[in-house]
């Protein structure tokens, strides 16, 4: 893919489902009662993956022709004739874990090859507490599993991990007593908010969260809101032009997903929110976003926590500020799809910036001009997504290898962002 400089980013978008929200309702969707109706759902071939496995449980998986996607719920799931192909993500295979802890039968999943590198004892560990067995080699996939009934746990997670705690509490819907999970930092919460939209209750205090076990789940209708981790590319776009003046409708705000809003701000873009809705405990709106000088931030403790998604895109962005961007206590951004520190660093030199790499995250130095390079994506979404936005503003063409690795959340990205650019 070629990405040549832009003027400004201007226009209206409105972006397909939230990822994070749409794998969590279809995995509930497949325990609740009745069919469940998704409008909006995640176009990305991680959301796909997830559909794919709940069909394999037994679900029957219907797209309407009004687009809206209907997911049949079952009282039990039904033991899958192979192993489960999780595809490239994280989030389907450690949710999944923990519904499947719960199922009389044994399964196996797999990945491709950057999940198959991904640690997962961090779900191992309080799954086995609970009683399910698992195998693994190394921790990594594929994983093998047999549920059965479970017994509750009071569990503090080592990482602040929204994957890890949602596999607890999912298995916490079949365990016997109440289930809690206690964590480092507060997580998104879409978890929580999708458990109560299908009729479980829960409570939470501070960061701990717990869920009685034997709670049945009823089906839902829910539009699945815009994807605000998509959206972050188009933001940074647009914060980079002093013409710019971007509108995003239907967008997902929900406070622990929404922080990228609040750097924006800080570096000194201007943005405003309007239209905002509640739906099933999400919130909605519309937001406008225009350029501002940026100044500089640092991103730390409980902000990189909830920025973990978009610290490739604003690290990308940061030799376009005054002061640049600091990024710690990231180290989790060296076990997602890609080692995003290394690649992140290595993708600024080679377009000619200074940077700092640290094992836990980067400085990146602002007032830095960047010249087109050749980008290696790593076969990382988000790393392929953050460097298109950089080359918007560097001198030159920038070629991005492995950019068809967006279709893993946002298939219309390359598409929907040359319809926004004035050249
Ligand atoms: C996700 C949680 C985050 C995030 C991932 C999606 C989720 O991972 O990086 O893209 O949907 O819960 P961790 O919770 O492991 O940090």
């Amino acid at each position: 893919m070629i990405i040549r400089p832009a003027k400004n980013i201007l226009g209206a978008l409105r972006l397909p489902g939230d990822k994070s929200i749409s794998h969590r309702y279809a995995m509930l969707a497949a325990i609740a009662q009745g069919a469940t109706q998704l409008a909006n759902f995640s176009t990305g071939a991680d959301c796909a993956s997830t559909l794919a496995c709940v069909q394999q449980l037994g679900c029957a998986v219907r797209k309407n022709a009004d687009g809206t996607l209907e997911i049949e719920g079952r009282e039990k799931l039904q033991a899958p004739e192979s192993s489960l192909d999780c595809g490239n993500f994280g989030s389907t295979m450690r949710m999944l874990f923990g519904i499947l802890a719960s199922q009389d039968f044994a399964c196996d999943l797999h990945g491709d090859e950057s999940l198959s590198r991904r640690p997962m004892a961090r779900i191992m560990t309080p799954l086995r507490l609970m009683g399910a067995e698992i195998s693994a080699a190394n921790d990594r996939p594929p994983l093998h599993i047999r549920g059965g009934k479970l017994r509750a746990i009071d569990y503090t997670t080592p990482i602040a991990s929204a994957q890890v705690k949602s596999a607890v509490l999912f298995a916490g819907l079949f365990a016997e007593g109440e289930t809690t999970v206690d964590e480092p930092h507060r997580t998104r919460d879409h978890t929580e908010q999708a458990l109560r939209a299908f009729g479980v209750e829960l409570s939470r205090s501070k960061n701990r969260v717990t869920v009685a076990g034997g709670q049945k789940l009823t089906a839902i209708q829910a539009a699945v809101p815009g994807d605000i981790s998509s959206a972050a590319f188009f933001m940074c776009a647009a914060a980079l032009f002093p013409g710019s003046n971007l509108v995003i409708e239907n967008l997902l705000l929900n406070p622990t997903r929404a922080s990228l809003l609040d750097v924006l701000k800080i570096l000194g873009a201007r943005l405003s929110v309007i239209n905002l809705e509640e739906h099933h405990g999400e919130l909605v709106g519309t937001v406008k976003i225009e350029h501002g000088k940026l100044t500089g931030a640092t991103i730390e403790g409980a902000q990189s926590v909830a920025l973990i998604d978009e610290l490739p895109v604003l690290a990308a962005i940061g030799p376009y500020t005054r002061d640049g961007i600091e990024i710690r206590d990231a180290k989790e951004l060296r076990v997602k799809e890609s080692d995003r520190i290394a690649l992140v660093a290595k993708n600024l030199r080679a377009m000619g910036a200074e940077c700092e790499e640290r094992e836990d995250g980067l400085r990146v130095p602002g007032n830095q001009k960047l010249h087109g390079a050749e980008i290696d994506s790593g076969g990382d979404h988000r790393i392929a997504m953050a460097f298109a936005v950089a080359a918007l503003r560097a001198e030159g063409e920038t070629k991005i290898h492995g950019a068809e690795s967006a279709k893993i959340s946002f298939p219309e990205f390359f598409e929907m962002l040359e319809s926004v650019i004035e050249r």
